[in-house]
């Protein structure tokens, strides 16, 4: 059996556990918003249309900030055309998805959904096709009282109070050639800069986020980053990560380990960041906005035929998840928290049916996917300050990223109510690991209150409206106190608290 050590003191403390963490993503891709979202005529749906039974499960998930409507749909988006009766509104070609949109939910029907969902929405503007002009006129409807044109609308639109929207991401991947309206860092840069400074003279205090990198692999990554902020660094609060990871070549072993690339990501880019405030004399800190981050069988969508007609809310990027994707996530999600002094925010793409831990048939079940499990046990325990765990691990080879450690894990402390809790993932493909851990800065009295764990025999087992609990947290009952142990099974994902005897 394996043996890995770790200990846990209030001393090494990394950040305060930020919420934001916990973001999601609503895009107008597939089926997330029709048949997501909204459904009119579901059983359970609301007079506006929103489903019950999506919206229980986005509050059980413990989701903080959504952002909306896009991806690379909001760099064609036109957000007038869904604001307004909805027999008014076009039905227009989105590019982006090769889909119709219909307009039937726009920004003031996802506003009253932020609402019932109890989440923070956080905008895109469309940099894509548009521009300046654009992105003002949204945060004038968005977030001006009344006595103006486009704040009346609003309200005559039937939204009486502003949205207040804080958080503005300044356009989606414009590094990407397949974004529309693509863009050099320079070109880029220079829209982002004049949006940005623009929008601040409506409300100095938004925070607004400039696109970074689309990927780590990017051939313009780096230099994008450092050229972009060369442009915005004194206008914008936060620049962007996307990251997506897929099993590849049944790299079992290496794909448990993505989180490398995370960190490394991480680390690239708030150094790059922190080269170009030095080089303008600059005492802020550009923050990381983690805004797009998944396991995506990205390889799958990109080796599909490509679409001939223009279908609205087709199936489209349906991942179902099995349980070594969601240790993986797990994995990315401990790698998150761990850079909670530099990561300030952050989305899990996306929020139901696409490539989402929400699955839902029309007019039908609900079900949570595997990776639904960790993302709502580290929103709802991770509290209090973010601790800083170096556990001394077996290492193991992998094709992609040399040796790396078996275990990968991070602990939160809350002071107010004494409790620590630590999240780990077991990455051996094989082997459980028996972990042991020092807690005796914490107190001579405590002890391993639960320990739960996200494992299956079969590590590609999923879940499925007919079997929605396949793969789900259970009771992991090895451990015991004094020294404080617990085994972890073979790719599992785990939750363990401690707290006083
Ligand atoms: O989340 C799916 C897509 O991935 C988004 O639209 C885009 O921003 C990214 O490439």
């Amino acid at each position: 059996m394996l043996q890995a050590q770790l200990t846990i003191d209030p001393a090494f403390r990394v950040a305060p556990v930020r919420r934001r963490t916990f973001g999601t993503f609503v895009e107008h891709l597939g089926r997330c918003v029709y048949t997501g979202i909204y459904e009119p005529g579901h059983p359970t749906a609301d007079e506006d249309g929103f489903r019950g039974d999506v919206l229980a499960l986005t509050r059980e998930l413990g989701v903080s900030t959504v952002r909306y409507p896009g991806g690379n749909f909001v760099s064609g988006y036109r957000w007038e055309d869904g604001i307004g009766p909805r027999a008014n509104r076009p039905r227009r070609l989105d590019l982006a998805w090769h889909s119709t949109e219909t307009n039937e939910v726009g920004v003031d029907e996802f506003m009253r959904w932020t609402r019932l969902a109890g989440v923070e929405p956080m905008m895109a503007v469309n940099l894509g096709t548009r521009g300046v002009q654009e992105a003002l006129d949204l945060l004038e409807y968005c977030n001006i009282r009344s006595g103006t044109a486009l704040s009346d609308l609003r309200i005559a639109n039937g939204s009486k109070d502003p949205h207040d929207v804080r958080m503005w991401c300044l356009g989606n991947e414009m590094d990407g050639p397949w974004q529309i309206g693509h863009k050099t860092a320079r070109e880029y840069g220079r829209l982002a800069a004049e949006t940005a400074r623009a929008m601040r003279m409506i409300d100095p205090n938004l925070e607004l986020v400039a696109c970074g990198s689309s990927g780590s692999s990017m051939p313009t990554f780096g230099s994008w980053e450092a050229t972009v902020l060369e442009e915005t660094y004194d206008v914008v609060d936060h620049i962007s990560c996307h990251a997506y990871y897929e099993e590849k070549d049944g790299d079992l072993g290496g794909f448990l380990a993505c989180s490398t690339d995370m960190e490394h990501f991480i680390a690239s880019v708030a150094a790059t960041a922190d080269h170009v405030g030095a080089r303008l004399r600059s005492r802020k800190r550009i923050g990381i906005s983690f805004d797009e981050w998944n396991i995506w069988y990205l390889s799958r969508f990109r080796s599909a035929e490509p679409p001939t007609d223009w279908p609205v809310a087709p199936p489209l990027l349906e991942d179902h998840y099995h349980l070594a994707d969601a240790v993986a996530l797990g994995g990315l999600l401990i790698t998150l928290l761990r850079n909670s002094d530099r990561v300030l925010a952050a989305s899990l793409a996306q929020l139901v049916n696409v490539i989402a831990p929400i699955m839902t048939e029309p007019g039908g079940r609900v079900w949570k996917q595997t990776t639904f499990h960790p993302f709502a046990q580290a929103s709802r325990y991770a509290s209090g300050d973010v601790l800083r765990v170096e556990p001394v691990s077996p290492m193991y080879d992998t094709a992609e990223f040399g040796e790396v450690p078996v275990l990968h894990a991070v602990a939160t402390h809350d002071e107010d109510d004494e409790t620590t809790t630590l999240f780990a993932v077991n990455r051996s493909t094989e082997e459980p690991v028996t972990l042991e851990i020092d807690a005796r800065a914490l107190g001579r009295d405590v002890v391993i209150t639960s320990a739960d764990t996200l494992t299956d025999p079969d590590v590609y087992a999923r879940n499925t409206a007919d079997a929605p609990d396949r793969v789900a947290p259970r009771a992991n009952p090895d451990h015991r106190a004094d020294p404080l142990r617990v085994v972890l099974p073979p790719v599992s994902w785990n939750v363990i608290r401690l707290g006083l005897r």
